[in-house]
C-alpha cells in the first residue's frame, strides 16, 4: 500500500508533467509553420542575389567594359545603369520601325526601338541618382505595374517588369535588400527619348 505521502507526490508530479505538455504545445503553436520561417537581413540579401543574377538584371543594368572576350561587366559600377557620360553613335532610325528591328548599344544599356530610345535605371543606392530614397513598396508597386515608382509614367521596353512582376512580394523584397546593400555608384541616367523627339534630334 502507498502511503498518503507518496499518492501526494504522485499527484504533484502527475500535474507537474500535464503543464509540461501543455507548455510545450503552445510553444510548437505559437511558432510559424515549417518553410514559412522568415529570413535574417543577411539570408534576404543572399536571395536577393541570387535571384538578381539569375534573372540577368545584370545583363541590361551593369555597364560593361570589354576584353578579349567580347563585353563582361564593369564589377565597380555593378547595376548603375547606362553610364550618363557615354555617347550614342548615330543610329538609322528606318531600321526600327515597327517589324523591323530593336537596336542596342554593345554594353546593352541603352536601345532604340519604336517606342523610341531608353536607357537601363541606376539600381544602386546612390540617394540623388538611383535608389537610395526608395521604399520597398516603390520597387514592388514599379515592378508590378511597369509604372515609374509605382504610380509616375509608364516603364519602357526593354525593361521586363512584366516577367519580374511575377515573383512573389518576398523575391521582390530580397531583391530591392540587394540592390540597397549595393556600393552606391553617382549616374544620372538620362530620361527615355519617345520617337518623334529621337528623329527631330540630328
Ligand atoms: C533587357 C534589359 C533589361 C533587363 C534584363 C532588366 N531591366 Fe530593368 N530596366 C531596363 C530599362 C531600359 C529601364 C528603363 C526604363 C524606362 O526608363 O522607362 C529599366 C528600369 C528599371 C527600374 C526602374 C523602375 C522605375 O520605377 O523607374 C528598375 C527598378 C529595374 N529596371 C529593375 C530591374 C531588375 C530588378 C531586373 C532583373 C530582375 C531588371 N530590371 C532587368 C532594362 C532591363
Amino acid at each position: 500500500m502507498l502511503s498518503k505521502n507518496s499518492n501526494k507526490f504522485l499527484y504533484l508530479a502527475y500535474a507537474g508533467f500535464i503543464t509540461l505538455i501543455l507548455i510545450v504545445l503552445l510553444t510548437a503553436c505559437d511558432q510559424k509553420p515549417a518553410g514559412k520561417k522568415e529570413l535574417s537581413q543577411k539570408e534576404l540579401i543572399e536571395r536577393g542575389k541570387f535571384l538578381v543574377f539569375a534573372a540577368g538584371c545584370g545583363d541590361c543594368h551593369t555597364p560593361k567594359v570589354f576584353g578579349p572576350e567580347g563585353p563582361q561587366p564593369d564589377t565597380t559600377k555593378i547595376l548603375s545603369g547606362h553610364p550618363a557620360e557615354m555617347t550614342l553613335p548615330k543610329a538609322d532610325l528606318t531600321l526600327v520601325e515597327p517589324g523591323k528591328w530593336l537596336l542596342f548599344t554593345q554594353d546593352l544599356t541603352a536601345a532604340i526601338g519604336p517606342w523610341g530610345a531608353s536607357f537601363s535605371a541606376n539600381l544602386t543606392p546612390d540617394n540623388e541618382t538611383g535608389i537610395g530614397t526608395w521604399q520597398p513598396d516603390m520597387f514592388i508597386n514599379a515592378m508590378k505595374t511597369g509604372k515609374h515608382l509605382g504610380a509616375g509614367r509608364p516603364l519602357m521596353p526593354p525593361m521586363p517588369w512584366q516577367n519580374v512582376g511575377q515573383l512573389s512580394e518576398e523575391d521582390l523584397k530580397a531583391i530591392f535588400a540587394y540592390l540597397k546593400s549595393l556600393p552606391a555608384v553617382k549616374n544620372k541616367v538620362p530620361d527615355p527619348i519617345p520617337m518623334d523627339v529621337l528623329m527631330s534630334i540630328k
